[in-house]
């Protein structure tokens, strides 16, 4: 084998292998990294808001909101590794989804409006049910 030939077939099996470790990293989220990372920082942010002052902190409470929004649609599709993709086709499944998406936007009313009773009574009344109905269900014993 030519000197060249075996450097451009070292190259291309490096090639390979940083596209597929591309491709790895590519993959969407799974429900693991859904709830852990997207979805429990939001609603803890949520949750945990109190005495908001400043126009920034409300800022950052409805892209909180939104990123429940966005972080429930990814689970009515159950994860992007397909391991609840069956399950997520369960009717109660996306009625969960629905609801904590509706708390979400109840919360985010609040937070536009500034109302900070609202909100909290949002979060508390609305956004933990689903969150509870889905994992009595759902989660892995
Ligand atoms: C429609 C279903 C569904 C809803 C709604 C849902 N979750 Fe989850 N959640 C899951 C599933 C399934 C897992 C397990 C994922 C895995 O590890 O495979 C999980 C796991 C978690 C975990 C990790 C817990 C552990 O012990 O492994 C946290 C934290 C979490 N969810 C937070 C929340 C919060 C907070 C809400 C509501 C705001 C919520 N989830 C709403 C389905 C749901």
């Amino acid at each position: 084998m030519s000197h060249w030939l075996k450097i451009g077939l070292a190259a291309s099996v490096g090639l390979g292998m940083v596209c597929s470790a591309w491709a790895a990293q590519s993959d969407g989220l799974n429900m693991r990294e859904i709830m852990v990372g997207v979805i429990a920082p939001a609603t803890n942010k949520i949750w945990g808001a109190y005495d908001i002052k400043s126009d920034t902190q409300w800022l950052e409470l409805d892209q909180a909101a939104n990123v429940v929004i966005a972080a429930a649609q990814l689970t009515a599709q159950g994860g992007a590794d397909g391991v609840y993709a069956q399950q997520a086709q369960n009717e109660d499944w996306q009625g969960f989804v629905q609801q904590l998406i509706g708390a979400a936007r109840s919360a985010q009313l609040a937070i536009q409006n500034h109302d900070e009773e609202a909100m909290f009574n949002a979060g508390n009344d609305l956004m933990y049910a689903p969150c509870e109905g889905c994992h009595n269900i759902y989660l892995p014993k």
